[in-house]
Parts: C-alpha cells; sequence; structure tokens
C-alpha cells in the first residue's frame, strides 16, 4: 500500500509561521522579521513576563501530581478565563449562562468550536473577515464548513467599512456561523467601537446568526477590562454565542498552547447541554488539556500581587507598541512615502497592514530581508530602532514604481 497521491506532493509553508521559519534560516544579519504575532522587546527578544516565571517557580515547588486533567480542563481556570472576559461582576450573567473548556491555545479553541457546531448540527457555512488571519479558512474547511466572506475594511485598507459589513451579513442565511475580531483585528488593527458592535449585534440578532468571537489580544489594546466592546455589543438577551480566547499572547504563553472556548447560552440548562457536546468534541480530538500553561495563568490571575504585577507588565507592552506605532507614523510620513498613514496610529494591537501586493511583499523578502505576511501584515512590536529606517527604505523601494 501506498500514502494517497496528494499526500506525497508537498504543500505550500504556513503563510505566517512557514514564514517565520523562513527568516529564521535567513542568514542575512540586517534581516528585520516582522511576520509572526509574538511579543519582541527593545532587544529583538521574545520575553517572558516576570509574573508568569513567578507563577511557575511557585507552582514548580507545589506541583505533586501529572495526572489527567477533566476533558474540559479545571472548573477553576474556566472561571477565572470567564472573569478575564467578562468582568467581574459578568455583564453576561444578566441573561444567560456561560460555560467555559481549557483548550490548546486559540487556535484549539477555534478548531473545538468549528467540530462542536458542525457535529451538533449547525448550518455549514461560515463568514469571515476580509481580510482575516490567514488560518481561519483552512480551519473551517478542514471541519467541513463553506467558507464566505464580509467586507471589513474601505476601499483604503484603513478603516471600518460598516454599512459593507452590515449589509453582507444582511444576505446570510439565518443560523449561519460569523467569526468576530474581539479586540486588535487580525491582520488590520481596526476594530468596531462600541456604536459598531451595536449594530453588528443587531444584523446578527436579526439574521440569526451564530457569532464566533476570536479573542487573541485581549488588553493589546487599551486595556484588560477595557477591551470589552466586542460583550458589551453582543450582551442582550437570547443573543447566544462562542468566544475563543488565547492567553498566547497576554501572557507571553506562546509555547505552553494555553486558551479557552466559553460558551455563552440563554440558559444554564442550554449551556449545561452544550458542555456535554464540547466535551466530545474535544475528547475526539486530544482527550483533554495540557496543564501547565493553564495553571500558570490561574495562579496569576488568583494572586493578587501577581495579578497587578502581570497588568503592569502587559500595559508596558501594549504602550510600547503604541509608541511603536506612532514612531513608524512619523518615519513614514516624515521619508515622504506616499499613502494615508495616518490612521495607522489609531489602529491597536499588534498588526498593521500596510497594503501591499504580492509582488511587493516579495521584494521586501527577496531584496531586503524584511518579513511581511501577505497583504503587507507587520509585528509593529517587531521594530527595533534599527528597524525603522530599514523598514522605510526597504518601502520606498518597493513602492517607487
Ligand atoms: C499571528 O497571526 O501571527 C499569530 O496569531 C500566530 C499564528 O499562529 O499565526
Amino acid at each position: 500500500m501506498a500514502l494517497p497521491s496528494r499526500a506525497v506532493v508537498p504543500a505550500p509553508p504556513d503563510p505566517i509561521l512557514g514564514l517565520s521559519e523562513a527568516a529564521r534560516s535567513d542568514p542575512r544579519p540586517w534581516k528585520l522579521d516582522l511576520s509572526l504575532g509574538v511579543y519582541v522587546d527593545e532587544s529583538g527578544g521574545v520575553p517572558v513576563m516576570g509574573s508568569v516565571l513567578d507563577a511557575e517557580r511557585q507552582l514548580a515547588e507545589r506541583r505533586d501530581s501529572k495526572a489527567y486533567l477533566p476533558i474540559g480542563g479545571r472548573p477553576t481556570y474556566g472561571a477565572a478565563i470567564r472573569d478575564l472576559l467578562f468582568g467581574p461582576g459578568n455583564r453576561m450573567a444578566r441573561w444567560s449562562s456561560s460555560v467555559t473548556v481549557q483548550t490548546p491555545g486559540g487556535t484549539g479553541a477555534l478548531r473545538v468550536a468549528a467540530d462542536f457546531l458542525a457535529q451538533s448540527g449547525a448550518n455549514r457555512t461560515v463568514w469571515l473577515s476580509e481580510p482575516t488571519w490567514p488560518n481561519h479558512p483552512q480551519l473551517f474547511r478542514f471541519a467541513g464548513f463553506a467558507v464566505r466572506g464580509y467586507p471589513y475594511l474601505d476601499d483604503a485598507g484603513r478603516r471600518l467599512d460598516l454599512d459593507r459589513l452590515v449589509g453582507t451579513l444582511r444576505t446570510a442565511r439565518r443560523g449561519d456561523v460569523v467569526v468576530l475580531h474581539g479586540a486588535c483585528h487580525n491582520p488590520s488593527g481596526v476594530d468596531p467601537d462600541a456604536d459598531a458592535w451595536r449594530a453588528i449585534a443587531d444584523v446578527l440578532e436579526e439574521r440569526a446568526l451564530l457569532p464566533i468571537v476570536d479573542l487573541a489580544y485581549q488588553g493589546f489594546s487599551r486595556g484588560i477590562r477595557e477591551d470589552a466592546d466586542w460583550a458589551d455589543g453582543l450582551a442582550r438577551p437570547g443573543l447566544e454565542f462562542l468566544v475563543c480566547s488565547s492567553c498566547s499572547k497576554n501572557f507571553t504563553l506562546y509555547n505552553e498552547r494555553v486558551g479557552a472556548l466559553t460558551l455563552v447560552a440563554a440558559d444554564a440548562a442550554r449551556a449545561t447541554a452544550a458542555l456535554s457536546h464540547l466535551k466530545v468534541a474535544i475528547r475526539a480530538n486530544y482527550s483533554n488539556p495540557p496543564a501547565h500553561g493553564a495553571d500558570v495563568v490561574e495562579s496569576v490571575l488568583g494572586d493578587p500581587r501577581l495579578r497587578d504585577r502581570w497588568e503592569r507588565e502587559l500595559a508596558a507592552m501594549r504602550r510600547r507598541i503604541q509608541d511603536n506605532r506612532s514612531a513608524l507614523v512619523d518615519a513614514l510620513e516624515s521619508a515622504g512615502l506616499a499613502g494615508d498613514w495616518e490612521p495607522l496610529r489609531a489602529q491597536r494591537g499588534m498588526f498593521a497592514l500596510l497594503g501591499l501586493t504580492s509582488g511587493q511583499v516579495a521584494r521586501l523578502r527577496d531584496e531586503f530581508a524584511v518579513y511581511a505576511v501577505t497583504g503587507g501584515r507587520i509585528n509593529v512590536a517587531g521594530l527595533t530602532p534599527a528597524g525603522f529606517p530599514r523598514l522605510v527604505e526597504a518601502l520606498r523601494a518597493v513602492t517607487a514604481d
């Protein structure tokens, strides 16, 4: 017997992780890797937060067993995540009931959500923002969904086009699934404001659409509690939805694969029943989650001293990214590069979408060793002082003709 014929034809490299591997093996010492969404500090390293390291030290002394976790992870972790998402008063609790399962990262949460929905009879059509994180379409297709796009940005690619977004979702079939980025849209950094979230919730309700909120960057826009316009928008009687959250970025726990899937249902009986199906989806996939990352998150959130330190560390990361954003706009404008750069200053999170063609992105990489993702998505945190002039000069060259 032999492998299927398509299995022995190489697949294209992943548009983000494959690019980051290529950057790592690029021998040019002046290379500038702006591909992967990880927080990079002034020295160009990917640091681990001090609060996280402290929690790990405490855990190392305490841990006495490596027994399996329950299928959905520790319930105490789930409760801590819901407090983080919805605030200590839980803005959802008035109208609904929620359950949380621990997942391997935000991607694990998305895949469990997709499997759960496909297995429990949801419409197998998912609507994704255009543009979106390149793994979204692949992940939902693997789970058996047809993928449709809703317009997200205006023609210049700098601001939200709410009218077109809402107009397109109005054409969706009742019961279709819609993925929304909760904060710090990947790849554009353009987020709906509170009014826009209300308008989006109106169309979700009107068309009975099922939202999945992808929340990988909570705390990177305005703050842990402030990054909640999405939650205020969706908190209304009867509106049921899923939230796929990640602790990779806001706890610097990327390789521990820690995240969560939270399901908000209209009442406790519906939430409990749905939880039983989530557990089946998990058991059939990876059985039960790894413990370490979630234990760290729970320890940080549950210890007032560590939590305070964590919030301060996160605030410093957020400030540095915003400062980098401003410095980038200043550098592009003072170099006289043609384009409307000003809106980038107000965008949020790790990414800026420069709006480049695939040819320009390839030239950046091949001729200048500058690594950007499709469309010219760059990780703003990856810009160190030496990086700004390099990026500006490379952009000047590739956008010249
Ligand atoms: C990114 O968009 O760069 C991150 O979310 C990392 C990833 O897994 O793609």
